[in-house]
């Protein structure tokens, strides 16, 4: 398995639950590394233009102002197949239909308010990665 980088997103309801440490504990212990990380409030601008590839479904408008709600804790992860390890580690899109066990299993609401946003696959991870944290050292710790 090739070592990958992967953008992790702690959307506004998780922060909201105090829980970005249990998240966080749940990629340590699955053996990704942070390395990359920032709390942040993010703009309408930028969160329209991180999910412009959605701009055409019905759910755009509900998933921008979610998302700019509250303050986000976005990471790069680092580790063997982290992409794949991290959508594993999420779960599904509605916590509903989630696996047990699973970070959105036990920290999500809703499909709207879902925790976590993850890559979700080597080029994406390589433009968000990019979008957030443009000019990221190949080795940050
Ligand atoms: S797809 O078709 O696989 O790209 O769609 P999916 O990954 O399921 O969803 C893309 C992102 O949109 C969010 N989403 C929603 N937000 C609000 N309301 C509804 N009904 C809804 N359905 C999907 C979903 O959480 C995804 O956001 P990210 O941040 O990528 O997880």
């Amino acid at each position: 398995m090739a070592l990958e980088r992967t953008l992790s997103i702690i959307k506004p309801d998780a922060v909201a639950k105090n829980v970005i440490g249990q998240i966080t504990s749940r990629f340590e212990a699955a053996g990704l590394k942070v390395v990359a990380a920032k709390l942040v409030r993010l703009s309408r601008a930028e969160a329209e233009q991180f999910y412009d590839v959605h701009r055409a479904r019905p759910f755009f408008k509900d998933l921008v102002d979610f998302m700019v709600s509250g303050p986000v804790m976005i990471q790069v992860l680092e580790g063997e197949g982290a992409i794949a390890k991290n959508r594993d580690l999420m779960g599904a899109t509605d916590p509903k239909k989630a696996a047990a066990g699973t970070i959105r299993a036990d920290f999500a609401d809703s499909i709207d308010a879902n925790a976590v946003h993850g890559s979700d696959g080597p080029e994406t991870a390589a433009a968000e990665v990019a979008f957030f944290f443009a000019g990221l050292n190949v080795y940050t710790r």
